[in-house]
């Protein structure tokens, strides 16, 4: 038997799930694995992004690495692309800012200013 509270949290997780369904387009994070990228702990976050996103059921968001992208004062670096959204760069981003870029950013679109380094054009 689930209580109240753990049926609501699947409920909320499917809801994501729909929503990021309905955006049509994938929603993407790109995690810098350059050697300074890995250096600075950029496995942690990526796996913290891969779970987070398992827990929440998202599907649907593509994530992927790049190398070097020269910023390494800022590493680890992560880029959030959102269908018809600039890409948004956030800068020295740990295991627990990784949580909180997926569950703010990727899935209600609100950005984390304070840890942006960079943002794209549109
Ligand atoms: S390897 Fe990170 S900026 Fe060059």
């Amino acid at each position: 038997m689930k209580s109240l509270e753990e049926l609501q949290k699947i409920k909320e997780t499917q809801l994501e799930a729909i929503r990021l369904r309905e955006a049509d387009q994938k929603a993407k994070i790109v995690v810098g694995m350059g050697t300074c990228g890995i250096a600075a702990g950029a496995r942690e976050v990526m796996s913290a992004i891969l779970d987070e996103l398992g827990k929440r059921r998202l599907t649907n968001v593509a994530v992927t690495q790049t190398g070097c992208i020269g910023l390494c004062a800022q590493e680890p670096l992560v880029d959030v692309i959102l269908p018809g959204k600039p890409r948004v760069t956030y800068g020295k981003v740990d295991a627990n800012k990784a949580r909180q870029i997926v569950a703010q950013h990727v899935v209600n679109g609100i950005v984390i200013s304070e840890w942006v380094v960079n943002r794209g054009e549109e």
